[in-house]
């Protein structure tokens, strides 16, 4: 299974194994990642998800989609490389990606 990293806006990090076929938000939830919201339950519809992609794996995982790039005006302190969790899915080259958490959701 890939293993997740997640920062946090402290650089507190910790690494959790993802499944394959599941998103990057759900991995959070799942294990109790803080800073990662998730108010619409992955609908792509709250921007409490936002994360920010390592530069390192920002090829890998690929731009937002347009909806998705909407919804991120909504997100607090938006960069190049924010993404909404939800919208990203775990696959098996995944692994080892590092994300961080913004200092707040929303
Ligand atoms: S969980 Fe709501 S946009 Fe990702």
């Amino acid at each position: 299974m890939p293993n997740i990293t997640f920062i946090d806006a402290h650089g507190e990090s910790r690494t959790v194994e993802a499944e394959t076929g599941s998103t990057v938000m759900e991995t959070a939830i799942r294990n109790a990642v803080p800073g990662i919201e998730a108010e619409c339950g992955g609908a792509c519809a709250c921007a409490t998800c936002h994360v920010y992609v390592d530069d390192a794996w920002t090829a890998a995982v690929g731009p937002a989609e347009p909806m998705e790039e909407d919804m991120l005006d909504f997100a607090f302190d938006v960069r190049p490389n924010s993404r909404l969790s939800c919208q990203i899915r775990i696959r098996d080259d995944l692994d080892g990606l590092i994300v961080r958490t913004p200092e707040r959701q929303g």
